[in-house]
């Protein structure tokens, strides 16, 4: 969708909204100690930057979680309904473009 939104010059959260009718997307990051030694910061920041550069301040809501109960899964990272496991900040790109801005597949 965000491809789409280049080609046709709309780039702004807002023309992102008024154009698609978006609803807000939030990700939450497990901050929980065994999840912040496996990176979880990086894979937030690496979040914060994505949202920053694609301007998707008005579409994508971050927030941070306490302990999910998945210790040995970290890093936890949900994303509405979808609870991914696992997640290092290489991978975060990826997720972004699956789950926020909807292109390929979701697996
Ligand atoms: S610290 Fe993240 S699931 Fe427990």
């Amino acid at each position: 969708m965000f491809t789409r939104l280049v080609q046709l010059g709309i780039t702004s959260s807002e023309k992102f909204h008024r154009q698609w009718g978006a609803t807000m997307i939030t990700v939450s990051v497990c901050l929980g100690s065994a999840c912040h030694l496996k990176g979880a910061n990086g894979v937030l920041e690496a979040f914060l930057a994505l949202i920053e550069k694609h301007q998707a301040q008005a579409s994508v809501q971050m927030a941070g979680n306490f302990c999910q109960g998945r210790c040995t899964e970290g890093v936890v990272v949900q994303i509405d309904d979808h609870l991914l496991t696992n997640v290092t900040r290489d991978q975060v790109h990826e997720i972004f473009l699956k789950y926020i801005l909807k292109i390929g597949d979701k697996t």
